[in-house]
This record gives C-alpha cells, sequence and structure tokens, in this order.
C-alpha cells in the first residue's frame, strides 16, 4: 500500500507544537518520518533537527478570535503536496485546522489524545479527569476529523489515576503509554495490519 489517491502514503509528516516526546518516540521506534510541521518555535523542531528530519515551521502569530484558520491551514495543505505527504501523525499540535485539510486527507490524519476518548475532550483532558474524581483515564489514537477528538478510535490504553496526582504527574503517566502506543499504531498501518479508509 504505497500509494493512495496519488500520493506516497509512506510519506509521513508529525505535526508538533511543544517538547515532541511523542514525536522523538516515533523516530526511535524507527517510524519513517518525512516532515516535521511546527506552528511555533518549540523544542520538538530542535530535537527533530538534531535526527536530520526535514521541518516546516508554519508559524502562527494570532492567537485571537480572528485568527484566520483557513487561511493558515492552506498554508499547511500547500506545505503537505509539497512533500508528497500520504499520512499526518498529530502529537501535541496544538491549533485545530480547518476543513480544507479534511476534505483532502480525510481518513490520513491521526491524532493522540490524553484520554480515553470520549471522555475528557478539548485541550484540559488532564486536569478534567483530575477534577472529576475519575480513578482512571488514559490515551486514545484515534483518525481527526473536523469534529474536535471525535473521530474514530485506533487504539486506547488505560491508566490509573492515583492519590496525591498533580497534572503533571498525571500526564507524564499517560504520555508514557502514549509514547509506546502511537509507534505501534503507526507501525501498524505502514504494514498493513490496521487499515485507514481513504
Ligand atoms: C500528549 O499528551 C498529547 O496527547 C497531547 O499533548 C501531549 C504532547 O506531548 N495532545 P509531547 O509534545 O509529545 O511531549
Amino acid at each position: 500500500m504505497q500509494s493512495v489517491d496519488g500520493k506516497n502514503f509512506l510519506n509521513i509528516a508529525v505535526f508538533v507544537s511543544g517538547t515532541g516526546t511523542n514525536m522523538q518516540a516515533m523516530i526511535e521506534a524507527g517510524v519513517p518520518i518525512s516532515l516535521i510541521v511546527a506552528d511555533r518555535p518549540c523544542k520538538a523542531l530542535k530535537i527533530a533537527n538534531e535526527a536530520n528530519i526535514s521541518t516546516a515551521l508554519i508559524e502562527r502569530t494570532n492567537f485571537g478570535s480572528n485568527f484566520d484558520r483557513e487561511e493558515y491551514t492552506s498554508r499547511v495543505l500547500h506545505t503537505l503536496q509539497t512533500h508528497n505527504i500520504g499520512l499526518v501523525a498529530m502529537a501535541g499540535y496544538m491549533t485545530i485546522l480547518g476543513n480544507s485539510v479534511f476534505k483532502e486527507y480525510g481518513g490520513r490524519i491521526l491524532n493522540t489524545h490524553p484520554s480515553l476518548l470520549p471522555l475528557f475532550k478539548g485541550d484540559r483532558a488532564v486536569k478534567d479527569a483530575l477534577e472529576a474524581g475519575a480513578t482512571e483515564t488514559g490515551c486514545t489514537i484515534h483518525i481527526a476529523t473536523n469534529e474536535l477528538d471525535a473521530g474514530p478510535i485506533l487504539a486506547q490504553r488505560a491508566v490509573p489515576i492515583l492519590k496525591n496526582d498533580t497534572v503533571e504527574i498525571l500526564h507524564e503517566r499517560i504520555k508514557k503509554e502514549e509514547r509506546v502506543l502511537y509507534p505501534e499504531v503507526l507501525k501498524d498501518i505502514l504494514s498493513g495490519n490496521v487499515a485507514l479508509i481513504s
């Protein structure tokens, strides 16, 4: 399954905004990554550069209510097409993209989320799980759609919530699982063990 819709399926772009530990786990697991895309200068870009992987900083400068999401998304789309990307893996990417990218890459954008979806959607997932008094939470690898944190689920892992957990401690326990699960899912897709719907 090397070519889907004229795109080279093996060309994977990983989207990051922060520390990039999931991206690093993919690199260490031998997932072939063609491009790292970031929406802001971040540690993940430094790691990508050190690993000699091509990077694209498509900087988002406007975080206000008048942010032109579609214009930003068209810049992202152009970059993906220029690099002949077939599959996108969002790993801590903090910008919600507009419709055009989901039209063009529908079913081929993955995301990791730090909760057992459909529980605790959104960017406060770890805090919300703690505040809800849940006894467990976890991580979900899913297909991203234009509805936030709602696309088809590919894999999940549960982690316990322990007495005295802080957001930071609990998030790190979740990320430990994400860093194993996400590369596994990507490898399963590349080997054809998990099929994506195009
Ligand atoms: C992960 O927990 C991911 O689920 C969330 O952001 C975190 C990214 O961590 N959306 P890192 O940048 O990979 O270290």
